[in-house]
Formats: structure tokens, sequence, C-alpha cells
């Protein structure tokens, strides 16, 4: 298979000015600017990230990219998207990250690729690998020889795939970046980035320009810039552009000025209000960049959805929401805004764009209520979950011990003593990660969520079984602690007594619902709710049918659910993600028409963790035409504002 059929036939256009030499692109130290096939060059760029977007939709997203005006993209790629099991690799189908390149070059549009290792990007783990972390003490992002050992094996696999596509051997990426925002990281382990720098060279040969991206100050380009690879800031609108240009300077006295996450929009977390930024701000900072010939990376440009269990999170610990819709010029599911067309606008003043038609904003259709039914509580479905069966212990093991990177893990013991007054049940040194469920014999009575609710009561005789389900709501990615086993982290205690004697459920929830295994027919009796009416975490499905007639169906569309609290949903096996309306602001979910059938029921299945709304009258879930990303959520406690202040954000 050549790798770049479509590529060779480009390139032939790309070499045509310039008479068959071949394409070069480079730093220009003596007139501060890129050189691309000796001409000089400015990029306007945005970032897309295919791991957010069904790969039915590339095309349609790059396309109105182009159309914007810009000349490149920005695409990270997750490591662990690609190896989630060691040596394991995967890159077909949305992870098929080749064709992703190829499309953005038929396009017409350059690529800066940010391959990491490490990769921030409001992803889990900042895009590592959590079986990383089976190696106790390994040290992420330093020269660890675990970690390294780790990184030498993924980029010896990925960088020869990738060296194709560099402009100078006919493909389109342009510049490759190393390593993400390294000077904001404690370990400041200049050894780790020369050993990268050299890495990402014997790969991708000595012609290639490597640079790296920091915050937009001296003291973070102390620990992220070093020689040999073009030093470049982040900032958004707002910013001080001179002094923000200045911190470039300051490690690059010459050579292009270059922002490479030029901030559109802001992330989102679970309880806090969702971020937006105004056209006017972003396009008034973007003109004055742009005034001083400097490139930009517009972050995002369209930031997509965190389908499954890929959404990352912050410290002290805030989980980010399934949607990344990042209140970025295209929308989460593509939506052309009043931002695209000012950036264009902006676009415009400074460089020819080009005609003809945007692609529309696709059309969304309401599908309307689907009834759902009970299947079976998780407890209840354990063994159908439980592919690899129990494991015993003493104490409690964490996620990664017990071999599982994500979801939820099914912590069972008993009581040791009667509790016939309410008893203290804590997790003293706050080792849930992130949240759990308890229920004992059966009835719900409580939730333990970290850094918020360390404690609960519960009652029942010595004997009873006390299961407690434990969410993995996603790890950090920004900071010092992005390695966080998830898990029982530590001993939880009764009263005074540790807790001991351990059965752990691994749940392999995807592949159950997948299969099918959830059936309705093992309907458990009803059982009594208890304290702010929580019931067990349990199993609902429903199906519905995509009307005849309507020759464009299936459209995308969102999925809502009224009066439910919090869980996660899939759709003919598709796991779309998490959904917590109760705390907001997102309370819509994206789905996207590729996972809809015309030719069967379409299957909706929901794991829902605190209680469903369906003990009084049937539940239901409602497909809508319009998302709605911006609910203030009735949180239960004290909401933590504002306290992830991004250097960037200065
Ligand atoms: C690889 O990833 C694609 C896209 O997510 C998925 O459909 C496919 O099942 C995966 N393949 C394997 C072997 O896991
Ligand atoms: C922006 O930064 C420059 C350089 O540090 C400084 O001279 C200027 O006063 C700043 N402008 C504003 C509006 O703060
Ligand atoms: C719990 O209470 C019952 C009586 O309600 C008693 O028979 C049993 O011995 C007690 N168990 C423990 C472990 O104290
Ligand atoms: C547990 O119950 C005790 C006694 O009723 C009460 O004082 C305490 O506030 C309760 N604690 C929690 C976390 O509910
Ligand atoms: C639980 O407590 C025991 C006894 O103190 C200790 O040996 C063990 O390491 C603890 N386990 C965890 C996960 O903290
Ligand atoms: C939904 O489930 C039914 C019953 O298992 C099955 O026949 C049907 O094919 C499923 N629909 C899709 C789109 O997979
Ligand atoms: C949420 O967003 C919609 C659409 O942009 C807007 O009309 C509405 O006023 C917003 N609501 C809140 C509470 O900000």
């Amino acid at each position: 298979m050549s790798p770049l059929r479509t590529g060779c036939m480009m390139l032939l256009l790309l070499v045509g000015q310039s008479l068959g030499a071949s394409p070069s692109f480079s730093l220009d130290y003596k007139n501060d600017c890129f050189r691309k096939d000796g001409e000089r060059f400015r990029y306007i760029s945005g970032s897309i990230h295919y791991s957010r977007i069904p790969r039915v939709y590339w095309k349609d997203r790059l396309l109105k990219m182009y159309m914007a005006g810009l000349n490149a993209i920005q695409t990270y790629i997750p490591w662990n998207y690609h190896e989630e099991s060691p040596g394991r690799y995967n890159f077909s189908g949305d992870r098929d990250v080749e064709y992703f390149l190829k499309l953005a070059q038929e396009i017409g549009l350059l690529v800066i690729l940010r391959p990491g290792p490490y990769i921030c990007g409001e992803w889990d783990m900042g895009g590592l690998p959590a079986w990383l972390l089976s190696k106790k003490n390994i040290v992420l992002r330093s020269s660890d020889p675990d970690y390294i050992t780790a990184v030498d094996k993924w980029m010896g696999k990925l960088l020869p795939m990738m060296k194709p596509y560099l402009y100078q051997n006919g493909g389109p990426i342009i510049t490759v970046q190393v390593e993400n925002e390294y000077g904001s990281y404690f370990a400041c382990d200049y050894n780790y980035m020369r050993h990268l720098s050299k890495l990402f060279r014997s790969h991708l040969g000595d012609e290639v320009v490597l640079f790296t991206t920091d915050g937009a100050g001296v003291g973070y380009l102390k620990c992220g810039a070093i020689q040999g690879l073009y030093a470049t800031v982040d900032f958004g609108p707002g910013a001080n552009i001179t002094a923000a240009f200045d911190a470039q300077r300051h490690a690059e006295p010459h050579g292009p000025l270059v922002n490479s996450e030029f901030y559109t929009g802001w992330l989102d977390h679970w309880g806090s209000a969702h971020s937006v930024v105004s056209p006017a701000a972003v396009a008034k900072s973007l003109s004055e960049m742009l005034a001083r010939g400097a490139n930009v990376n517009l972050y995002m440009f369209i930031g997509g959805t965190n389908f499954g269990y890929w959404n990352g999170a912050n410290d002290p610990f805030d989980a980010q929401p399934t949607s990344y819709d990042y209140d970025a010029p295209l929308s989460e599911a593509g939506d052309l805004t009043e931002k695209y067309f000012a950036i264009r606008d902006v676009i415009k003043m400074y460089h020819k764009i080009p005609e003809g038609p945007i692609p529309p904003t696709t059309p969304k259709y309401a599908y309307g209520v689907v009834p759902m039914k009970k299947l079976q509580t998780l407890s209840d479905a354990l063994e159908k979950l439980s592919f690899s069966g129990p494991v015993k212990g003493v104490y409690p093991q964490t996620f990664i011990d017990l071999n599982q990177a994500f979801g939820y893990v099914l912590y069972r013991t008993t009581l040791p003593v009667n509790c016939t007054t309410p008893t203290p049940l804590s997790s003293p040194l706050n080792g849930v990660h992130d949240r759990a469920y308890v229920s004992v014999d059966g009835v719900a009575v409580g939730i333990l969520e970290r850094n918020k609710v360390i404690t609960i009561n519960v009652t029942g005789k010595a004997g009873s079984q006390v299961d407690i389900l434990v969410e993995n709501m996603g790890r950090l990615n920004y900071g010092g602690y992005i390695n966080d086993a998830k898990g029982l982290l530590s001993n939880l205690t009764l009263g005074k007594d540790t807790l001991t004697d351990w059965i752990m459920y691994s749940l392999s929830i995807d592949e159950a619902v997948n299969q099918g295994l959830l059936g309705e027919k093992e309907l458990t009796p009803k059982r009594p709710t208890q304290g702010a009416g929580l019931s067990p975490p349990a199993f609902y499905g429903g199906s519905f049918i995509i009307p005849d007639g309507i020759p464009s169906l299936p459209q995308d569309t969102y999925i809502m659910l009224p009066n439910w609290r919090k869980g996660q949903i899939w759709i003919n096996g598709f796991n779309l993600g998490r959904y917590w309306p109760t705390r907001g602001p997102q309370v819509t979910l994206f789905v996207p028409f590729n996972i809809l059938s015309t030719t069967a029921p379409n299957n909706v299945t929901i794991l829902e963790l605190e209680g469903a709304p369906c003990s009084l009258k049937p539940c239901t879930v409602e497909f809508s035409s319009t998302p709605i990303l911006n609910a203030t959520g009735q949180s239960d406690h004290k909401l933590h504002w504002g306290h992830y202040t991004k250097e960037d954000l200065l």
C-alpha cells in the first residue's frame, strides 16, 4: 500500500511552481518567519482532534476549516487512544490517523502534528496510557527508565508511520511538536526533553521543524524550551500580546512569532458554568496577532466530543464533561457559528480566502420520546459484566491492580458488626477515586465523592452485603497528579474498624452492552429507596425506530435525560459518554447519525448510578434537535469557581 497515493498527486501540484525542486519547510531566523518551498510563509491554523469526531465527519469539518481561510490544522495524537494495552495498537476506523492526514492534504490543509507523548488536551491522563501505572513508582514525563522504555517503543511505532507525511516527503506535516507545555510540569528534566528531541530526530530526520509550546511566561519557558527545538508560546484573547511574544523572544530572539494555542473558547467542568468567549474578543486579538505577522493556531477550531471515558479532569479534582464544544467557532456538532464568520472576516483582511460554498450546518432531527424500562441492577448482572471473574483481597486494590483502565469496578464486602445506629463509613485518606455508590443488602445508602464527601452513615446487620461501585470519572490531564490508579486507593473504615476481605469485580460493561447481555428477563423485585431517593446502580433499556419515508434520515440528534441523575449511555453499543444533568452545565449529549440504524430498532442502554425517574411514572429519554450545554446544575454542594487558572488565561 503506497501511503501517499493522494499525497503524490498533491506533491506534483505543490512543487509545480518550484520546477521540480523537492518541497521544503524551514525556519528563517534572519527574516523572522517560516519558509515553505523557499517562499516566506505564515500559517493560520486551527486545532481539530480526530479522536473527538466520528470519522464520517472528518472531511466536513476539515472543509469548513479550509473555507474559513485556514491554511493549516493542528492535531494531537493521544497515545492511550492507539495503544489501549501494551503492544496492542489500533489505527483503524475512528483511530485511522493516516486517513485523517490524507484528507487534510487532499483538502489543501497543512498539518502541525502534536504526537506527545504527553498531550494534555483535556484528555484522560493527558494522553498517556493508564497501564504505565502498573509500574508502581513510575515518574511520568521524566527520564525514568520504565517510562522511557515505553515511550521509545511507542514512538518507534508511531513516528516511522508519520514520516512519509512530512512536508519534505510529499505529505502535509510542516512542523512536529515535542511533548507539550513541559515547562508547566514539576519534573523539569532536561535529559528527558533531550532524549525526546534525539528520538524524534532519529525517526523523522534532520530536516523537520521540531518545536515546543509553553505558557507565555519566562517561567514556563525555563523548563519547557531546550536547544534544537523551536520554542513557541500559547495564550488567549485578553492576554497582552506584546508581553506574550516578548516571552517567546526571550527563548527565541529570532525566528517566526508563533502562538500555538490561541484560545477561541475554554473548557468546562461538571458543576461550573459553561465557558463562553465572545466572538469580538477572539476577532480582536486574532487581528492584532496577524497584523504583527505572527503565526497563529486557533485552539480549538472545533472541539467535538469526549465519547466513552476519554474526558480528563483538573486539579483539585474537577472532571470535564462529555461535550468538548469549547465554545469554538465550529460547535461540537460541526455547526457554523457567529464566531466562525467573525474569524473568517478577520482572516480575509490579511489573506486571500477560498471562494465557493461553505459546507452548511448539518440538519438535526428530533426523534422524540423513547420509553425506558429497567433491565437489571448492576449487582444482579454482575456475572455477565465481570468477564475475568472476582479477585479477592484483604484490602482493596486499585483499577490498575485489577488491570482495568476505565469505567467502573465493584468492590464487595460485608458489615463486620451490627450497625444498629447510623455508623460512619469513611474514606479517611480521601482515597475514593472518584465516586462510590454504596448499597447495603441491595439498598442504596449514599455516595462517597473524592474531595467532597468522605463519610456517609450506614446501618445494617453484621454479615450484610456491602456493594460499592466505584466510578473512574477521568484522570487529571494537567499538573503533577496525572498518575491516578483509580478505584479505592486507601482503606475504608466502618466506625473505628478498617473494612477487610474484599471481593473485587473488574467490569466489562461496554463489551456486555455490545453483546446484548443485559436482558430484561431477570428483573429483580423492587427494593425500597432510602436517603435522598437513591437506588442502586442499574441498567435501563429502550429502543426507537427511525421514521420511514424521510430520505435524509438518519440525521444527527441530541439526547436529553429528563430527571435522570448521573450515568453512562450507549446507543447501539456505542458509548456516547457520561451524563450528569443534575450538576450541569451539559444537559444534552451529541448523537452522530452514523451510529443510528434505519433498518433495525435503535437500542438505548443506560447505566443510571443514583436513581432513575421510573418509580412513579414510566421513565423516558428524549431526542431533540438543539443542544443544551449551559444549564446551571442544581448542585448539592458549594462549587469551586475558576480555580483552574491556567497561565494562558492571564
Ligand atoms: C479499533 O478502533 C476502532 C475505532 O474506535 C474500533 O471500531 C475497533 O473495534 C477497534 N479495534 C480493536 C481490535 O479493538
Ligand atoms: C503590555 O506589555 C508591554 C510589554 O511588557 C507593556 O509595555 C505594556 O504596557 C502592556 N500593555 C498593557 C495594556 O498592559
Ligand atoms: C448482631 O445482632 C444479632 C441480634 O440482632 C446477634 O445475634 C449477633 O450476634 C450480632 N452480631 C455481631 C457480630 O455482633
Ligand atoms: C451520622 O449520624 C450521626 C448520628 O445520627 C450524625 O450525628 C452525623 O451527622 C451523621 N453523619 C453523616 C455524614 O450523615
Ligand atoms: C490498609 O490497611 C492495612 C493495615 O493497616 C495496610 O497494610 C494497607 O496498606 C492499607 N491498604 C491501603 C490500600 O491503603
Ligand atoms: C437492537 O436490539 C435488537 C434486539 O436485540 C436487535 O435485533 C437489533 O438489531 C438491535 N439494533 C441495532 C441497530 O443493533
Ligand atoms: C444558553 O445558550 C443559549 C444558546 O446559546 C442561550 O440562548 C441561553 O441564553 C443560554 N442560557 C444561559 C443560562 O446562559
